[in-house]
């Protein structure tokens, strides 16, 4: 007899007869004689305030989504990842994500091997690498610096260095050998093509990331660049000794979990850097993936990253369910996906530093949870992961917050700001400035989830409203305060969205580290350019498709 489904259980079953009573409580009602209600629902750890006093439910609901994270085994769940189990059942491996943050004194023996001795050794490679890059002694192939590093990756090993040595950029090592980092990840080489046209080939190295090495995305970015620096530095000095080999060992970096892969395409042996299999691409930029993050932070910076992430991955592993905060934020998802149906979740951060975190959560939980069927094969019964997206606040709100106060989409909204900036700005004038802007900011992003929360009654009654400019409230929102953006702080933030996408995943029964959904469009894509091509026949396309592939040969003809 195959087990109940969790929707089947107890505490489940429990948590909707206790929504249908919620759904007519308005927000601003749980506040009404509440004085302690921040407090009450307000948690830190690793130098991060989480405050869910602003989600739709009272001390009874959150008893309730404790109840069904036992009923689910959360706390088994947690020690089973964090030990090193096969979490990842469909691949059979474990998702070791957080071996990648241990510090060195640490000890993991998984399934017979101490792991920690073999990620430092790849983070000492990347210091080796880190060092001569920021001495200046990272030389091209005709013997000038390199000063420019180009990423070429996609997915995960794109979005976790973009969005972190941008929200880092700050934390540049001071008195070293400048290194401007870039990143190209869309396979019609818009990016590329831009890099291509500016950066002078003899001080440009590119780094090919990529888990498997297969990626057409990137390996055709890989190819264009390859053929450029070929032509551009050997084609004059072919007589100076400048051959290929030197080229391909001097400006091209790999980091994958093939070194077969990287050796069949070129990349010297001495510039690979290898990761492993049960590091998944959404949760690699820890590793050998983060290389371009230590390149503009430095590797101190990048150790300081780790270090919070580890801090997170402690207070997850031992906090109480009741306090710990990615258990939280994941029961609040739940809680608004499953009981109150709120299918929609906006990213907002008030920091523009945090311009790319949205782009990185999207793939984080909606390639992680985007699933519908159990550990155990059945079709789910009820939703998972919600649409989820989102862009600074700031200039969100004169984009599509006019939707989160009037639109008839529930949407549950993540604020994320730090407490205190520019403080260490040196010219005072300047400073005074930079900090009334910072509070101009957090000001908005308070009074943005006030508004969202209480709808006209944020406002002192000045007499009844139109009805086009009524706002009804009711939409939930968590608050995160960072202390600072820092490295540590960034790494825990990170972390504690992984660790909630994965006490969601356990609550669903999905698996969050596969991603079968995104292989048959790889595969579709190979055929369809084959005929695109004209290698292949068109004629069991369908007809819609083949209309487009018509209209693209037209137009290529006609422009012959
Ligand atoms: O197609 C999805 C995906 O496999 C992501 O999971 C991954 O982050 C991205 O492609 C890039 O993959 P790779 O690092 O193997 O090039």
């Amino acid at each position: 007899m195959t087990h109940p489904t969790i929707d089947q259980r107890e505490a489940w079953q429990a948590l909707a007869a206790h929504a249908r009573e919620m759904r007519t409580t308005h927000l601003s009602e749980l506040f009404t004689g509440a004085p302690t209600r921040h407090a009450a629902f307000t948690r830190r750890a690793a130098g991060l305030t989480l405050d869910l006093s602003k989600q739709r439910w009272r001390d009874e609901t959150l008893d309730r989504l404790l109840d069904l994270a036992r009923e689910a085994e959360v706390p088994e769940a947690i020690r089973a990842l964090l030990a090193g189990e096969r979490v990842n059942r469909s691949e059979d491996r474990p998702a070791l994500h957080t071996a990648l943050r241990l510090p060195p004194e640490a000890s993991l023996v998984v399934e017979g091997e101490d792991l920690v001795p073999s990620v430092h050794a790849t983070l000492e490679r990347m210091a080796t690498m880190v060092e001569r890059f920021h001495a200046g002694q990272w030389r091209g192939a005709t013997g000038r610096a390199i000063r420019d590093v180009v990423n070429l990756g996609v997915g995960g090993s794109d979005l976790g260095p973009l969005m972190v040595t941008h929200a880092l950029a700050d934390y540049r090592p001071e008195g070293v050998h400048t290194i401007d980092v870039h990143f190209a990840s869309t396979m019609d080489g818009s990016q590329l093509a831009d890099y291509l046209a500016r950066l002078n080939p003899e001080t440009t190295l590119f780094v090919l990331s990529s888990k498997s090495f297969t990626t057409i995305d990137t390996l055709s970015n890989a190819r264009t660049a390859r053929d450029w620096l070929l032509a551009r530095l050997m084609g004059e000095n072919r007589e100076e000794g400048v051959d290929a080999e030197l080229v391909m060992r001097q400006h091209f970096i790999g980091v994958s979990a093939s070194p077969e892969k990287m050796n069949e395409w070129g990349i010297a042996e001495a510039h690979q850097l290898e990761f492993w299999e049960w590091v998944g691409g959404r949760y690699s930029l820890w590793g050998a993936i983060g290389l371009p993050i230590a390149l503009v932070v430095g590797m101190d910076h990048f150790r300081e990253l780790l270090a919070g992430a580890h801090a997170m991955d402690r207070h997850f592993s031992a906090a109480p369910l009741s306090d710990n905060l990615p258990v939280l934020l994941a029961l609040a998802g739940i809680w608004n996906v499953n009981f109150l149906d709120i299918r929609a979740h906006s990213i907002l951060p008030y920091d523009g530093r945090l311009e790319f975190f949205a782009a990185y959560l999207e793939q984080l939980e909606m390639e992680s949870n985007g699933k519908s069927v159990t550990h155990d094969g059945r079709e789910v019964g009820y939703s998972t992961c919600p649409v989820l997206w989102g862009q600074l606040g700031p200039n969100a709100q004169h984009a599509f917050y006019q939707l989160l106060h009037q639109g008839t989409q529930a949407v549950e909204c993540d604020f994320i700001a730090p407490k205190v900036r520019y403080d260490d700005v040196e010219d005072p004038a300047t400073r005074d400035h930079l900090m009334g802007q910072h509070r101009l900011t957090l000001a908005n992003c308070f009074a943005q989830s006030r508004v969202l929360m209480l709808g006209d009654e944020a406002i002192e009654d000045d007499g009844p409203r139109p009805v086009h400019k009524r706002y009804r409230g009711n939409q939930p929102s968590s608050t995160l305060l960072l202390d600072r953006l820092t490295p540590a702080t960034l790494g825990a933030l990170i972390a504690l969205y992984e660790h909630k996408v994965f006490v969601q995943a356990t609550i669903w029964d999905i698996n969050p580290f596969d991603q079968w959904g995104v292989e048959l469009g790889k595969e579709i894509a190979g055929e369809t350019q084959r005929i695109l091509e004209h290698q292949a026949d068109i004629a069991g396309m369908d007809d819609s498709t083949r209309g487009l592939i018509e209209a693209v040969w037209a137009a290529e003809r006609g422009a012959r």
